[in-house]
């Protein structure tokens, strides 16, 4: 594959990102990603800030190819994490969930590559104009928060693509090669991939998590709570008493009965039927717990066969 403006941003060999996930990637995913020639990203929102270290350091320790971390910006301990990236030596950040300008000048200051996620075009100029060096168009597709605009990803790149001149990286919908080719088609210059590495070998998801993702059929998970913040699930029991459980309460009441721990109970200790099970609708044609190189080289091998058989004459 040939290089282009993302795999020379982080100087990787193919432009494929393991987007950060909570409960998902630890060093382990993260390097496992970066030692098969993607970008590994670890994802610090389920971690307090010293297991976010040590995962920082393993990682420097499992690959000698570049890595990067992933910020939510609706957890606590946000400084926290900003001060590890930076004593660290973390050369890449990727934030998500919050406003771009909080944090993009200290990182790159600091010689950071930053790069934000956003769901719609209207976020993704505010990041190029708070100096990041990428963004990613996340469309409705994807698994965990997304934007209530609803975006989806086929729309949403080529409508990012037409305003912005920074490197533009596609999520949401993204598993297999064609998937990649569709939104470099669009536009793209990289994809970010959730859904697939959740259900790999390296992912820090429970067994049962991984095993449910494989059983999810077409229509299977929706995006709800957008009275809070807009998350897209698997359709099970805890899904259906969070429905009725919203129809009569207020929204404080709602923040009080999802809890901190419903999200760990579904992904990292395979509560599938009363934990929070986030995937995105991508996960009905996942049907393998496979190693992250094996997802990466089936990817690159289907995108080189699509891009001989599919261009038109
Ligand atoms: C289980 C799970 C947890 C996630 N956690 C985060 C997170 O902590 N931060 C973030 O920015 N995105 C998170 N995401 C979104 C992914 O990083 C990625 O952008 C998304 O999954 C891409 O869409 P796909 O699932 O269709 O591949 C999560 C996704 C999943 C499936």
């Amino acid at each position: 594959m040939k290089s282009n403006r993302i795999t020379k941003l982080f100087n990787i060999k193919y432009p494929i990102i393991q987007g950060g996930m909570v409960w998902v990637s630890g060093y382990k995913l993260a390097s496992a990603v970066s030692n098969a020639g993607g970008l590994g990203l670890i994802g610090s929102g389920s971690m307090y800030p010293e297991m976010f270290r040590e995962h920082v350091q393993k990682c420097k320790k499992a690959t000698d190819k570049p890595f990067g971390v992933n910020i939510p910006m609706i957890y606590p301990n946000i400084e926290e994490l900003i001060s590890i990236v930076i004593e660290e030596k973390v050369k890449i950040v990727f934030t998500s969930a919050g406003n771009p300008k909080l944090y993009t000048a200290k990182l790159k200051e600091h010689g950071i590559t930053v790069v934000h996620v956003v769901s719609s075009l209207k976020f993704a100029l505010k990041a190029q104009e708070a100096g990041v060096d990428a963004v990613v168009a996340e469309g409705f597709e994807a698994g965990g928060h997304n934007g209530r605009e609803e975006s989806t990803t086929f729309t949403l790149i080529p409508t990012v693509k037409q305003k912005i001149t920074i490197p533009l990286i596609a999520a949401g919908g993204i598993a297999t090669g064609r998937g990649m080719l569709a939104v470099m088609v669009l536009g793209a210059d990289g994809v970010q991939v959730g859904s697939r590495f959740a259900a790999s070998i390296e992912s820090s998801a429970h067994q049962n998590f991984k095993e449910r993702v494989l059983e999810t059929k077409e229509g299977d998970t929706m995006l709800t709570l957008k009275e809070i913040a807009p998350v897209r699930m698997i359709k099970n029991e805890f899904f259906e008493e969070l429905v009725r459980f919203s129809k009569d309460h207020t929204v404080s009441e709602l923040k009080e009965f999802l809890g901190k721990r419903r999200l760990k109970k579904g992904i990292f200790e395979g509560e599938t039927l009363e934990g929070m099970m986030e995937i995105g609708q991508i996960a009905s044609v996942i049907d393998q717990i496979e190693s992250s190189q094996e997802i990466i080289e089936d990817m690159i091998q289907e995108y080189q066969e699509a891009v001989k058989s599919t261009l038109f004459e």
